[in-house]
This record gives structure tokens, C-alpha cells and sequence, in this order.
């Protein structure tokens, strides 16, 4: 397998991710609208996501990560940037999943896309 299935909270589509991308590259990729206000360079905290499954095989967030997730709303334990959160190994079942905080959703859509 060289792909994992990025599954996303409340979204019926099939997203995948592969080793060495991160969320957002794939996502970007896919046609999931993921915000990404500074255009993936960890200087914003739009990216926000909630790992809820596979978290343990992303690249551990460095400190300017967790930095900017200190500005974020809605944080918890869960808490990536989806442009840094890199995944570096196959997960064992195969799936990586997310959940994008409802406030970043409603931006989305009041963005009129
Ligand atoms: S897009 Fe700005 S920090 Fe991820």
C-alpha cells in the first residue's frame, strides 16, 4: 500500500494520503478545502485539524507548530496544522483521520466557495 485513507469527520468522500505528503498537500490535491492562509509556510493557524486517528505516524509538530496552535481556536490534544503535519509511515489499518474544526467549515463556506 502506498496510499492511507484520509478520512475526514462528516464528509463522505474517499481522500488519501501518501508517505511523505502532508494533509494539506493531499487535501489540496483532492479538492478538500482546507484553509491555508499563509499557503502552508506554519506562519498561520488556519491549517487547524484535529487528528482523530493515525496521529502517531505524522511527523512530530515542531516548536513553531505548536506555536502557532497556541493563537488557534479550539485547541486540544488532537490539534495539527494540516501543512506540517507530515505523514511518514503507513498507519496499520490504513487510515489517517480528521476532523476540521467547525469554525474553520464556516469560514470555508461564508468564503463563497
Ligand atoms: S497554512 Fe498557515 S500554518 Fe498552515
Amino acid at each position: 500500500m502506498t496510499r492511507a485513507r484520509l478520512s475526514v469527520r462528516g464528509d463522505d468522500r474517499a481522500f488519501t494520503i501518501a508517505a511523505g505528503e502532508t494533509i494539506l498537500q493531499a487535501a489540496m490535491a483532492q479538492g478538500l478545502d482546507l484553509d491555508h492562509a499563509c499557503g502552508g509556510v506554519c506562519a498561520c493557524s488556519t491549517c487547524h485539524v484535529k487528528v482523530l486517528r493515525g496521529g502517531e505516524n505524522l511527523a512530530e509538530p515542531g516548536e513553531d507548530e505548536l506555536d502557532q496552535l497556541d493563537e488557534a481556536r479550539d485547541v486540544g490534544l488532537e490539534s495539527r496544522l494540516a501543512c506540517q503535519a507530515r505523514l511518514l509511515r503507513m498507519p496499520a489499518d490504513g487510515t489517517i483521520e480528521i476532523a476540521v474544526p467547525s469554525w474553520n467549515v464556516n469560514a470555508v463556506r461564508e468564503g463563497g466557495h
